[in-house]
Protein backbone atom coordinates (compact mmCIF):
# COMPACT_ATOMS: atom_id res chain seq x y z
CA UNK A 1 0.00 0.00 0.00
CA UNK A 2 1.48 3.64 -1.06
CA UNK A 3 2.01 6.42 1.37
CA UNK A 4 -1.65 8.02 1.24
CA UNK A 5 -0.14 11.44 0.59
CA UNK A 6 1.54 10.54 -2.37
CA UNK A 7 -1.57 11.48 -3.86
CA UNK A 8 -1.63 14.64 -2.13
CA UNK A 9 -0.40 18.09 -3.75
CA UNK A 10 0.24 20.38 -0.94
CA UNK A 11 2.77 22.55 -1.34
CA UNK A 12 3.28 21.81 -4.89
CA UNK A 13 2.62 23.98 -8.29
CA UNK A 14 1.04 22.59 -11.50
CA UNK A 15 0.58 24.10 -14.74
CA UNK A 16 -1.97 22.79 -17.15
CA UNK A 17 -2.23 23.75 -20.64
CA UNK A 18 -5.06 24.06 -22.67
CA UNK A 19 -6.97 24.02 -18.92
CA UNK A 20 -10.34 26.75 -20.00
CA UNK A 21 -12.64 23.49 -20.53
CA UNK A 22 -13.01 19.98 -21.59
CA UNK A 23 -10.28 17.62 -20.35
CA UNK A 24 -7.40 20.18 -19.19
CA UNK A 25 -10.38 21.76 -16.61
CA UNK A 26 -11.26 18.89 -14.78
CA UNK A 27 -7.43 18.05 -14.36
CA UNK A 28 -6.99 21.36 -12.48
CA UNK A 29 -9.61 20.93 -10.85
CA UNK A 30 -8.85 17.60 -9.46
CA UNK A 31 -4.93 18.60 -9.07
CA UNK A 32 -6.36 22.18 -6.95
CA UNK A 33 -8.73 20.09 -4.69
CA UNK A 34 -6.28 17.52 -3.58
CA UNK A 35 -3.82 20.81 -2.80
CA UNK A 36 -1.96 22.06 -5.86
CA UNK A 37 -1.45 25.96 -7.08
CA UNK A 38 -2.44 25.58 -10.06
CA UNK A 39 -1.91 28.00 -13.10
CA UNK A 40 -4.80 27.22 -15.61
CA UNK A 41 -3.18 28.34 -19.09
CA UNK A 42 -5.52 28.82 -22.02
CA UNK A 43 -5.81 30.46 -25.37
CA UNK A 44 -9.16 30.31 -25.04
CA UNK A 45 -9.67 29.74 -29.12
CA UNK A 46 -12.06 26.90 -31.08
CA UNK A 47 -11.13 23.82 -31.55
CA UNK A 48 -9.58 24.32 -34.65
CA UNK A 49 -7.58 27.36 -33.05
CA UNK A 50 -8.65 30.19 -34.50
CA UNK A 51 -9.36 33.25 -32.20
CA UNK A 52 -8.68 33.75 -28.19
CA UNK A 53 -9.27 35.18 -25.09
CA UNK A 54 -8.15 34.65 -21.33
CA UNK A 55 -11.70 34.37 -20.24
CA UNK A 56 -12.12 30.98 -20.75
CA UNK A 57 -8.66 30.12 -18.48
CA UNK A 58 -10.12 32.88 -16.09
CA UNK A 59 -13.36 31.13 -15.42
CA UNK A 60 -11.71 27.95 -13.90
CA UNK A 61 -9.29 30.15 -12.23
CA UNK A 62 -12.78 31.18 -10.72
CA UNK A 63 -14.50 27.69 -10.08
CA UNK A 64 -10.90 26.58 -8.39
CA UNK A 65 -10.71 29.48 -6.27
CA UNK A 66 -14.87 29.27 -5.28
CA UNK A 67 -13.91 25.58 -3.83
CA UNK A 68 -11.38 26.91 -2.01
CA UNK A 69 -8.27 26.37 -4.16
CA UNK A 70 -5.49 28.29 -5.84
CA UNK A 71 -4.82 29.37 -8.66
CA UNK A 72 -4.19 32.09 -11.68
CA UNK A 73 -5.00 32.42 -15.16
CA UNK A 74 -2.77 32.75 -17.80
CA UNK A 75 -3.76 33.13 -21.67
CA UNK A 76 -0.59 32.36 -23.72
CA UNK A 77 -0.29 30.33 -26.95
CA UNK A 78 1.86 26.98 -26.18
CA UNK A 79 3.61 27.93 -29.30
CA UNK A 80 4.37 31.20 -28.16
CA UNK A 81 7.83 30.88 -26.75
CA UNK A 82 7.52 34.77 -25.24
CA UNK A 83 4.54 33.29 -23.85
CA UNK A 84 5.59 29.97 -22.71
CA UNK A 85 8.63 31.98 -21.28
CA UNK A 86 5.73 34.86 -19.51
CA UNK A 87 3.40 31.98 -18.56
CA UNK A 88 6.95 30.44 -16.82
CA UNK A 89 7.32 33.27 -14.81
CA UNK A 90 4.06 34.28 -13.69
CA UNK A 91 3.85 30.72 -12.09
CA UNK A 92 6.99 30.90 -10.30
CA UNK A 93 6.23 34.89 -9.05
CA UNK A 94 2.85 33.78 -8.39
CA UNK A 95 3.90 30.33 -6.24
CA UNK A 96 6.99 30.91 -4.83
CA UNK A 97 9.36 29.90 -7.41
CA UNK A 98 8.90 25.77 -8.17
CA UNK A 99 7.16 24.20 -10.96
CA UNK A 100 6.59 20.45 -9.76
CA UNK A 101 3.93 19.55 -13.03
CA UNK A 102 3.54 20.34 -15.92
CA UNK A 103 0.34 18.83 -18.08
CA UNK A 104 0.44 19.24 -21.61
CA UNK A 105 -2.99 19.00 -22.75
CA UNK A 106 -3.48 22.16 -25.07
CA UNK A 107 -5.10 20.80 -28.52
CA UNK A 108 -6.84 21.42 -31.47
CA UNK A 109 -8.47 19.57 -34.71
CA UNK A 110 -7.90 20.08 -38.31
CA UNK A 111 -9.34 16.90 -39.79
CA UNK A 112 -8.65 16.09 -43.21
CA UNK A 113 -8.19 12.92 -45.52
CA UNK A 114 -4.71 13.22 -46.38
CA UNK A 115 -5.02 13.69 -50.04
CA UNK A 116 -7.17 17.00 -48.82
CA UNK A 117 -4.98 17.79 -46.08
CA UNK A 118 -3.38 21.27 -47.17
CA UNK A 119 0.52 21.39 -45.56
CA UNK A 120 -0.41 24.49 -43.17
CA UNK A 121 -2.77 22.51 -41.72
CA UNK A 122 -0.52 19.70 -40.62
CA UNK A 123 2.20 22.09 -39.55
CA UNK A 124 -0.48 24.19 -37.34
CA UNK A 125 -1.62 20.73 -35.49
CA UNK A 126 2.01 19.33 -35.06
CA UNK A 127 2.73 22.84 -34.09
CA UNK A 128 0.16 22.86 -31.09
CA UNK A 129 0.36 19.36 -29.72
CA UNK A 130 4.10 18.28 -30.70
CA UNK A 131 5.96 21.68 -30.43
CA UNK A 132 3.60 23.05 -27.95
CA UNK A 133 4.39 20.37 -25.81
CA UNK A 134 8.11 20.44 -26.21
CA UNK A 135 8.14 24.56 -25.65
CA UNK A 136 6.62 24.26 -22.24
CA UNK A 137 8.74 21.53 -21.39
CA UNK A 138 11.88 23.11 -22.12
CA UNK A 139 10.69 25.97 -20.12
CA UNK A 140 10.41 23.98 -17.15
CA UNK A 141 13.16 21.36 -17.82
CA UNK A 142 16.23 23.32 -15.66
CA UNK A 143 13.74 24.62 -12.72
CA UNK A 144 12.73 20.45 -12.35
CA UNK A 145 16.58 19.26 -12.29
CA UNK A 146 17.60 22.00 -10.19
CA UNK A 147 14.51 21.27 -7.77
CA UNK A 148 15.66 17.20 -8.48
CA UNK A 149 11.79 16.89 -8.92
CA UNK A 150 9.34 16.93 -11.84
CA UNK A 151 6.15 15.75 -13.06
CA UNK A 152 5.62 15.66 -17.02
CA UNK A 153 2.28 14.61 -18.79
CA UNK A 154 1.93 14.82 -22.59
CA UNK A 155 -1.35 14.05 -23.92
CA UNK A 156 -1.07 11.19 -26.75
CA UNK A 157 -4.06 9.89 -28.30
CA UNK A 158 -5.61 6.28 -29.71
CA UNK A 159 -5.64 8.11 -33.08
CA UNK A 160 -1.71 8.17 -33.05
CA UNK A 161 -1.10 4.74 -31.26
CA UNK A 162 -3.18 2.73 -33.41
CA UNK A 163 -4.29 5.83 -36.33
CA UNK A 164 -7.98 7.14 -37.18
CA UNK A 165 -9.26 8.09 -40.11
CA UNK A 166 -8.67 12.08 -41.49
CA UNK A 167 -6.16 12.65 -38.24
CA UNK A 168 -3.17 11.88 -40.08
CA UNK A 169 -1.48 15.29 -38.57
CA UNK A 170 -3.15 14.87 -35.41
CA UNK A 171 -1.98 10.67 -35.44
CA UNK A 172 1.61 12.08 -35.98
CA UNK A 173 1.52 14.94 -33.46
CA UNK A 174 -0.13 12.75 -30.51
CA UNK A 175 2.63 9.69 -31.66
CA UNK A 176 5.17 12.27 -31.43
CA UNK A 177 4.90 13.20 -27.90
CA UNK A 178 5.16 9.55 -27.10
CA UNK A 179 8.68 9.40 -28.75
CA UNK A 180 9.19 12.78 -26.76
CA UNK A 181 8.84 11.08 -23.50
CA UNK A 182 10.93 7.85 -24.20
CA UNK A 183 13.73 10.33 -23.66
CA UNK A 184 12.67 12.47 -21.44
CA UNK A 185 11.83 9.70 -19.00
CA UNK A 186 15.57 8.41 -19.12
CA UNK A 187 17.24 12.04 -19.18
CA UNK A 188 15.00 12.73 -16.27
CA UNK A 189 14.87 9.82 -14.18
CA UNK A 190 18.13 10.49 -12.25
CA UNK A 191 16.80 14.06 -11.04
CA UNK A 192 13.87 12.50 -9.81
CA UNK A 193 12.02 13.85 -13.07
CA UNK A 194 8.90 11.51 -14.51
CA UNK A 195 7.10 11.93 -17.99
CA UNK A 196 4.05 9.87 -18.96
CA UNK A 197 1.01 9.99 -21.51
CA UNK A 198 -2.36 10.16 -21.32
CA UNK A 199 -4.56 8.49 -24.16
CA UNK A 200 -7.77 9.40 -23.16
CA UNK A 201 -11.79 9.09 -24.15
CA UNK A 202 -13.86 11.88 -23.12
CA UNK A 203 -16.92 13.88 -24.47
CA UNK A 204 -15.60 17.16 -25.20
CA UNK A 205 -16.41 20.29 -27.44
CA UNK A 206 -13.99 18.57 -29.63
CA UNK A 207 -15.38 15.13 -29.74
CA UNK A 208 -19.05 16.31 -29.51
CA UNK A 209 -19.57 16.12 -33.00
CA UNK A 210 -18.44 12.45 -33.47
CA UNK A 211 -20.11 11.01 -30.36
CA UNK A 212 -23.96 11.15 -29.87
CA UNK A 213 -25.11 13.21 -27.37
CA UNK A 214 -26.28 10.28 -24.55
CA UNK A 215 -22.60 9.83 -24.35
CA UNK A 216 -22.06 13.02 -22.51
CA UNK A 217 -23.08 11.42 -19.53
CA UNK A 218 -20.60 8.26 -20.43
CA UNK A 219 -17.43 9.46 -21.28
CA UNK A 220 -17.10 12.73 -18.59
CA UNK A 221 -13.84 14.33 -18.52
CA UNK A 222 -13.86 14.00 -14.85
CA UNK A 223 -13.26 10.62 -15.02
CA UNK A 224 -10.11 11.00 -16.85
CA UNK A 225 -8.59 13.23 -14.40
CA UNK A 226 -7.62 10.33 -11.93
CA UNK A 227 -5.15 9.00 -14.55
CA UNK A 228 -3.57 12.20 -15.04
CA UNK A 229 -3.26 12.66 -11.22
CA UNK A 230 -1.49 9.67 -10.39
CA UNK A 231 0.88 10.56 -13.33
CA UNK A 232 1.46 13.93 -11.46
CA UNK A 233 2.05 12.25 -8.43
CA UNK A 234 4.80 11.02 -5.86
CA UNK A 235 3.84 7.84 -6.97
CA UNK A 236 3.81 8.06 -10.76
CA UNK A 237 5.64 5.54 -13.05
CA UNK A 238 8.20 7.44 -15.81
CA UNK A 239 7.65 6.62 -19.59
CA UNK A 240 4.35 4.62 -19.40
CA UNK A 241 0.98 5.46 -21.70
CA UNK A 242 -1.82 5.45 -20.16
CA UNK A 243 -5.31 5.26 -21.74
CA UNK A 244 -8.18 6.44 -19.45
CA UNK A 245 -12.15 7.07 -20.46
CA UNK A 246 -15.73 6.42 -18.67
CA UNK A 247 -14.28 4.67 -15.50
CA UNK A 248 -11.58 2.57 -17.47
CA UNK A 249 -8.12 2.25 -17.12
CA UNK A 250 -5.41 0.71 -19.22
CA UNK A 251 -1.55 0.79 -19.97
CA UNK A 252 -0.39 1.10 -24.01
CA UNK A 253 2.74 0.42 -24.86
CA UNK A 254 5.21 -0.65 -27.99
CA UNK A 255 6.55 -4.00 -28.44
CA UNK A 256 8.88 -5.76 -30.77
CA UNK A 257 9.04 -8.94 -30.96
CA UNK A 258 11.66 -11.39 -30.70
CA UNK A 259 12.71 -11.70 -33.87
CA UNK A 260 14.54 -14.42 -36.00
CA UNK A 261 18.50 -14.32 -37.22
CA UNK A 262 18.12 -15.21 -41.19
CA UNK A 263 22.05 -14.39 -41.89
CA UNK A 264 24.02 -11.86 -43.39
CA UNK A 265 22.95 -13.13 -46.83
CA UNK A 266 19.27 -13.25 -46.51
CA UNK A 267 17.24 -11.59 -49.22
CA UNK A 268 13.75 -10.12 -49.27
CA UNK A 269 12.85 -13.41 -50.41
CA UNK A 270 13.75 -14.89 -47.12
CA UNK A 271 12.17 -11.74 -45.07
CA UNK A 272 8.95 -12.35 -47.06
CA UNK A 273 9.35 -16.41 -46.32
CA UNK A 274 9.59 -15.51 -42.81
CA UNK A 275 7.48 -12.95 -42.39
CA UNK A 276 4.48 -14.56 -40.09
CA UNK A 277 7.66 -15.72 -37.73
CA UNK A 278 9.45 -12.67 -37.58
CA UNK A 279 5.82 -10.26 -37.00
CA UNK A 280 4.66 -12.85 -34.28
CA UNK A 281 3.51 -10.81 -31.40
CA UNK A 282 2.97 -13.56 -28.98
CA UNK A 283 7.22 -13.09 -28.38
CA UNK A 284 6.53 -9.22 -28.02
CA UNK A 285 7.64 -7.30 -25.25
CA UNK A 286 8.70 -3.26 -24.72
CA UNK A 287 12.27 -2.23 -24.88
CA UNK A 288 13.02 0.25 -22.32
CA UNK A 289 15.48 1.88 -24.52
CA UNK A 290 16.57 2.32 -28.51
CA UNK A 291 20.15 0.36 -27.42
CA UNK A 292 17.92 -2.92 -26.42
CA UNK A 293 17.61 -3.51 -29.84
CA UNK A 294 20.70 -3.81 -31.09
CA UNK A 295 21.78 -5.60 -27.71
CA UNK A 296 18.63 -8.18 -28.46
CA UNK A 297 19.95 -8.76 -32.47
CA UNK A 298 23.61 -9.30 -31.34
CA UNK A 299 22.08 -12.35 -29.42
CA UNK A 300 19.66 -13.91 -31.78
CA UNK A 301 22.99 -13.86 -33.98
CA UNK A 302 25.44 -16.01 -30.73
CA UNK A 303 22.74 -18.21 -30.54
CA UNK A 304 22.66 -19.14 -34.56
P1 LIG B 1 -10.97 20.95 -25.78
O1 LIG B 1 -11.06 21.59 -27.12
O2 LIG B 1 -12.13 21.07 -24.85
O3 LIG B 1 -9.68 21.42 -24.99
C1 LIG B 1 -8.51 21.85 -25.60
C2 LIG B 1 -8.13 23.17 -24.98
O4 LIG B 1 -6.83 23.58 -25.47
C3 LIG B 1 -9.10 24.27 -25.33
O5 LIG B 1 -9.60 24.88 -24.15
C4 LIG B 1 -8.28 25.25 -26.18
O6 LIG B 1 -8.65 26.61 -26.03
C5 LIG B 1 -6.88 24.97 -25.67
N1 LIG B 1 -5.85 25.36 -26.65
C6 LIG B 1 -5.84 25.11 -27.98
N2 LIG B 1 -4.73 25.62 -28.54
C7 LIG B 1 -4.02 26.19 -27.54
C8 LIG B 1 -2.77 26.87 -27.49
N3 LIG B 1 -2.04 27.05 -28.61
N4 LIG B 1 -2.32 27.32 -26.30
C9 LIG B 1 -3.06 27.13 -25.17
N5 LIG B 1 -4.24 26.51 -25.17
C10 LIG B 1 -4.72 26.03 -26.33
O7 LIG B 1 -10.67 19.39 -26.06
P2 LIG B 1 -10.32 18.18 -25.07
O8 LIG B 1 -11.04 17.00 -25.59
O9 LIG B 1 -10.49 18.57 -23.66
O10 LIG B 1 -8.77 17.95 -25.40
C11 LIG B 1 -7.72 18.01 -24.44
C12 LIG B 1 -6.55 17.20 -24.95
O11 LIG B 1 -6.90 15.82 -25.01
C13 LIG B 1 -6.11 17.57 -26.36
O12 LIG B 1 -4.70 17.50 -26.44
C14 LIG B 1 -6.74 16.50 -27.22
O13 LIG B 1 -6.07 16.33 -28.43
C15 LIG B 1 -6.60 15.32 -26.30
N6 LIG B 1 -7.48 14.19 -26.59
C16 LIG B 1 -8.83 14.25 -26.35
C17 LIG B 1 -9.63 13.15 -26.60
C18 LIG B 1 -11.06 13.16 -26.28
O14 LIG B 1 -11.71 12.07 -26.41
N7 LIG B 1 -11.65 14.28 -25.86
C19 LIG B 1 -9.07 11.91 -27.17
C20 LIG B 1 -7.65 11.94 -27.34
C21 LIG B 1 -6.90 13.03 -27.05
Amino acid sequence: MMAEDALNFDGKVAIVTGAGGGLGRCHALELARRGAKVVVNDLGGSVDGSGGSSEAAEKVVEEIRTAGGEAVANGSSVTNDDGVAHMVAQTKEAFGGRIDILVNNAGVLRDKSFAKMEMKDFAFVMDVHLMGTVKCTKAVWEIMREQQYGRIVVTSSSSGLYGNFGQSNYGAAKMGVVGFINTLKLEGQKYNIHANALAPVAWTRMTSNLMPPEMEAVWTPESVSPAVVFMCSDAAPNGQIICAGGGAFAAAALVETEGLFLGKEATAEDVAAQWKKISDLASGRPLLHGGEQGAKFAKLMQKA
